[in-house]
């Protein structure tokens, strides 16, 4: 088998060390994603999935284990080569969208390809505009984000992930403010990006007809990995 695109060997988050608060969320996990696949990440709310994205996003520091991101160790990198990693091999739709409000729709969709090679070209701009088309905001290009809807912003952010073709798509209940169908749209649009360019998917999910559709589901209970297959 290929080298994974994400491998992860016991590891452990806890918030407010050294202190009284001192909480530990994750508590050992161990985890291997391959290129192709396309995958559920569910459990109780509390359990730690927000938190475990947040690691593999490189957003966070784990406090014991390690990480690979397309067979590259992460835990001793510095700030600058995590950015770099993070822009080359991820994108990441958040639970809360985390849009430039003032900026246009377009502009925020651009963004990461514009962080990468600076001014975009007709083709970064024809690939923007056509998956503003797939998400449903075909018109609001022009748009100020801050002026959308909550679902409407949620879109945007999932066409800003998936802008790059990234290797890894990482996504934080991005269908929780959407409706079925426009839920069943952008799901579409995961499995199209992950057969048609090999993007691995790890998708934070509450809905048990969407983990259904994955091709491999894992549980979060209480920051221990439960269920796998
Ligand atoms: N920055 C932080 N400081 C302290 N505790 C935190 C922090 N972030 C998360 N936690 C705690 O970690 C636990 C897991 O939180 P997390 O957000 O990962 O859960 P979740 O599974 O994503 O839940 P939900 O389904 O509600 O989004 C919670 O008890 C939370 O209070
Ligand atoms: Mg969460």
């Amino acid at each position: 088998m290929s080298e994974p695109i994400l491998r992860l060997e016991g590891l452990r988050k806890a918030f407010n060390r050294g202190t009284p608060l001192e909480n530990e969320v994750l508590h050992g996990i161990d985890l291997a994603l391959s290129g192709g696949e396309l995958t559920a990440l569910i459990g109780p709310s509390g359990s730690g999935k927000s938190t475990l994205l947040n690691l593999i996003g490189l957003l966070d520091t784990p406090t014991a284990g390690e990480l690979w991101l397309g067979g590259q160790p992460t835990r001793a990198l510095d700030d600058a080569a995590r950015t770099a990693l993070r822009n080359r091999s991820l994108g990441f739709v958040f639970q809360f969208h985390h849009l430039i409000p003032a900026f246009n729709v377009l502009d925020n969709v651009l963004m990461p390809l514009m962080i990468r090679h600076g001014k975009p070209n007709a083709e970064s701009l024809d690939r923007a505009r056509a998956l503003l088309a797939e998400v449903g905001l075909d018109g609001f290009a022009q748009k100020k984000a801050g002026e959308l809807s909550g679902g409407q912003q949620q879109r945007v952010a999932i066409a800003r992930a998936l802008v790059t073709r990234p290797p890894l798509l990482l996504a934080d209940e991005p269908t929780g403010n959407l409706d079925t169908r426009t839920a069943d749209t952008v799901f579409e649009l995961f499995e199209r990006f992950n057969a048609q360019f090999g993007c691995a998917v790890l998708v934070v999910t509450h809905d048990p007809r969407l983990a259904a559709r994955c091709t491999r589901q894992i549980e979060l209970v209480d920051g221990r990995l439960q269920r796998d297959g």
